[in-house]
C-alpha cells in the first residue's frame, strides 16, 4: 500500500524531504504541498501533486493520509493540532513547538485522541553511528554512563536570520534529545557559559557551552559553535564507569596531496545525516501506514522545549536553571527509572 502524504513548508528541509519521499523511499507518494509562499510550493510540488491554499486545506483533504510539517517552529502548534483533530499521523520537524504551553496543548490533544500520532524530527536517533553508540551503552559492558560530551558545529548560519538565542532554542534541541536518548535519562537542570566571542560570528553569541544536569546525576557538556567555518562537525563521547564510547569519525576517502593527508568534512546537516533522514522516514512510513507513530514523540519534543527554555533563562541568570517536567502520560511509555 502506498502512503499518500502532504507536505507543509517547502523551504530548505521541506524540499529535501520531498526529494527523499519521491526519489529515494518506496511505499509513499507526495500528493499535496503547501507554503505561505505559493510560488515556492508550486516549484517544489512533484508531478501530479496538488498545491493547497493553506495547511488546513491540505490536512483536511481526503487525498492526504499523513502529513509532514516543515514550516517554521512557531507555526507547528496550529498545524499539529489540526492533524490530531483530523486523526492523521504527522511527522513534525524539530522543534516540536516553541513554548512549554504549546507543547502541553499538543500533548493533551494527542492524549485525548488515545494513541500516538506525532513523530518529531530528531533524526540523530536514526543515525547508524548513534545507534551503535547507544547499543554499547545499553549493553552495560562499560558500566553506568557518567559524562557525555557533545559537540555541535555548523560551518555558518544565515546572517540576519539566525539570532543569538537560536543556538539555545533551535540548535541545542538536537543535543538535548540525543543526550536523553543515549543516557536513558531526563534533564533536570541547565547551565550556560559564554566564552570569548568568535569574530566569525559577527554579533552572535557564539560559541556557547551548555551543561545539562540529569536525573541520575550524569552531566552532559555541549559545545555549540555555529560559525566554525570548516564544515559541519558533530561529535559525541560517553565516559562510563569502566570505559569510554565515542562516535566514530565518518568514513571518508583519504586524500593525499602536497597539502598533506586529509578527509573531507560534511558541508551541512543534509550531507552528514542523509542516511539518518532516510531511515527516520522509512520507519515513519511504516507506522503512519498503520495510523500511528513511533520514534521521537511529543513527550520528547516537550522535553527538548523545556531544556531550550531553561537554557535561555540560564544565559541571562548565569545560574543553574531547573527543568521541571509534568508527570509522563502512559501514552509515551514508562517514566525513566532513576537508580537511587
Ligand atoms: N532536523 C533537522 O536537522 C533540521 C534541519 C533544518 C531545519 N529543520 C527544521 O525544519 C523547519 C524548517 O526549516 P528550513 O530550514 O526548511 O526553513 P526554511 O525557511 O528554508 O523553510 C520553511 C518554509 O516554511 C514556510 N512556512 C513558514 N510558516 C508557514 C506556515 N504557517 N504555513 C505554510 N508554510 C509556512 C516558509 O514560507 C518556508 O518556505 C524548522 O522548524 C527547522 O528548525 C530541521
Amino acid at each position: 500500500m502506498t502512503l499518500r502524504v502532504g507536505v507543509i513548508g517547502t523551504g530548505m528541509i521541506g524540499q529535501d524531504h520531498i526529494r527523499r519521499l519521491t526519489q529515494v523511499l518506496s511505499g509513499v507518494r507526495v500528493v499535496g504541498v503547501t507554503d505561505i509562499d505559493r510560488a515556492r510550493a508550486t516549484a517544489a510540488a512533484p508531478e501530479g501533486a496538488e498545491v493547497f491554499d493553506s495547511p488546513q486545506a491540505l490536512i483536511r483533504s481526503d487525498s492526504v493520509q499523513a502529513v509532514v510539517i516543515c514550516s517554521w517552529g512557531p507555526a507547528h502548534e496550529e498545524q499539529l493540532l489540526e492533524c490530531i483533530a483530523a486523526r492523521k499521523p504527522v511527522f513534525c520537524e524539530k522543534p516540536l513547538v516553541t513554548s512549554e504551553a504549546a507543547a502541553l496543548r499538543v500533548m493533551e490533544a494527542e492524549e485525548a485522541h488515545g494513541h500516538r500520532l506525532v513523530q518529531v524530527g530528531f533524526m540523530r536517533r536514526f543515525d547508524a553511528d548513534y545507534r551503535r553508540l547507544k547499543a554499547v551503552i545499553d549493553g552495560g559492558s562499560l558500566g553506568a554512563p557518567l559524562l557525555y560530551h557533545s559537540v555541535h558545529r555548523n560551518a555558518s548560519v544565515p546572517e540576519g536570520l539566525y539570532t543569538s538565542d537560536m543556538p539555545l532554542n533551535d540548535t541545542l534541541v538536537h543535543d538535548a534529545d540525543i543526550s536523553r536518548w543515549l543516557l536513558d535519562d531526563e534533564i533536570t537542570g541547565v547551565e550556560v557559559r559564554v566564552p570569548r566571542r568568535s569574530t566569525r560570528g559577527k554579533d552572535l553569541r557564539d560559541p556557547v557551552v551548555v551543561l545539562l544536569h540529569t536525573a541520575s546525576g550524569a552531566l552532559v557538556d555541549v559545545e555549540i559553535s555555529v560559525n566554525i567555518g570548516y564544515g559541519y562537525d558533530i561529535r559525541g563521547e560517553v565516559s562510563c564507569e569502566g570505559g569510554v564510547a565515542s562516535l566514530p569519525n565518518r568514513p571518508a576517502t583519504v586524500v593525499s596531496d602536497r597539502h598533506g593527508i586529509r578527509q573531507a568534512i560534511p558541508a551541512d546537516w543534509r550531507e552528514r545525516f542523509i542516511d539518518a533522514y532516510d531511515q527516520e522516514f522509512r520507519e515513519w512510513i511504516v507506522a503512519a501506514g498503520q495510523g500511528t507513530a513511533t520514534g521521537p514523540s511529543t513527550w520528547d519534543g516537550y522535553a527538548a522545549t523545556l531544556v531550550a527554555d531553561a537554557a535561555l533563562r540560564a544565559v541571562e541568570s548565569g545560574r543553574l536553571e531547573p527543568v521541571r517536567m509534568r508527570a509522563k502520560p502512559a501514552l509515551y511509555g514508562e517514566p525513566i527509572a532513576v537508580a537511587a
